[in-house]
């Protein structure tokens, strides 16, 4: 496995990849890699001869007042991790790299981010979409995998590649979880042993709202209340959102009559968590 740094590097080994005739995968990260990174690198590997990902905690996406220092780093042990999954390149730019003084270039888009977690994370998604757009450039890669997780991120990136003309295929990756429930993410790490225990209740809501669109509920405001109740038992438990939207527009929907994306975020103590299904009604 190659660990590049340098752009430039990592730009010629791509050109001559592609000129080889190899087909590349992408997985981009934050690092701090779990079992849900894994998979989607798994994934990609289906699709390309050849597996990179990189390992980069993007400035840009982090606001003023959030866990940019504190967020959790472990390159020795991403890097073993990324050998084991059978990765053949991490790219692992620097901030000064990737955003050198004098940088102003942004990509953003219009609609999409004002929804859900763009709403209280302002600089988010245009963080988001500028790095995606330079790991793209560098990378060059002719498939890229991002987690269902993240499903506002997957929508915007999907969005993005079709609006720019980028030639790259977009696949997403299924949400992983522990063995209890719990949407794995690198921010998990940051809970204690009863926060751990309290953030059962995303998963726990979104099971319940499955569970009720079984049962033949179609009125987005009675899973709502039924999720406000649930998350609202625990005091710690601060509710960003709770949204039924459609799962390509984001926007908001009143009754459950084709597949709608139910996504939750909360703070949890200092902690962001979030989580989301598909309902499928019946
Ligand atoms: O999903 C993430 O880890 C990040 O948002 C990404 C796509 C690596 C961009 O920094």
């Amino acid at each position: 496995m190659d660990v590049i740094g340098s752009i430039h590097e990592m730009q010629s080994l791509s050109d001559s990849l592609r000129q080889q005739g190899k087909r590349i995968a992408f997985v981009p990260t934050m690092g701090f890699l779990h079992d849900g990174h894994l998979s989607l690198m798994r994934e990609a590997k289906k699709h390309a001869d050849i597996l990179v990902t990189s390992i980069f905690v993007n400035p840009a996406q982090f606001g003023p007042n959030e866990d940019l220092d504190a967020y959790p780093r472990a390159m020795e042990s991403d890097l073993a991790k990324s050998r084991d999954a059978g990765v053949d390149v991490v790219f692992t730019p620097t901030s000064d790299q990737i955003y050198p003084e004098g940088y102003e270039t942004y990509v953003q888009l219009e609609t999409l981010p004002n929804h859900l977690c763009g709403l209280s994370r302002p600089v988010f998604f245009k963080g988001i979409t500028t790095v995606v757009t330079k790991l793209f450039h560098i990378v060059k890669p002719h498939v890229a995998v991002f987690g269902e997780k993240d499903f506002q991120q997957l929508a915007i990136i999907r969005r993005m590649v079709k609006d720019l003309n980028m030639d790259i295929e977009i696949i997403g990756g299924t949400l992983i979880r522990e063995a209890d429930g719990l949407a794995m993410s690198s921010r998990n790490a940051y809970l204690s042993d009863d926060e751990r225990t309290e953030a059962l209740r995303l998963s726990q809501s979104l099971s319940k709202a499955r569970e009720m669109i079984t049962a033949g509920e179609t009125q987005a405001a009675a899973i709502k209340a039924m999720t406000e109740t649930h998350l609202s038992g625990c005091p710690d438990m601060t509710i960003d959102y709770i949204s039924l939207c459609d799962p390509e527009t984001l926007d908001e929907v009143e009754t459950v009559t084709s597949p709608t994306l139910m996504a939750l975020a909360v703070m949890l103590g200092k902690t962001r968590l979030i989580d989301n299904t598909v309902l499928v009604p019946q």
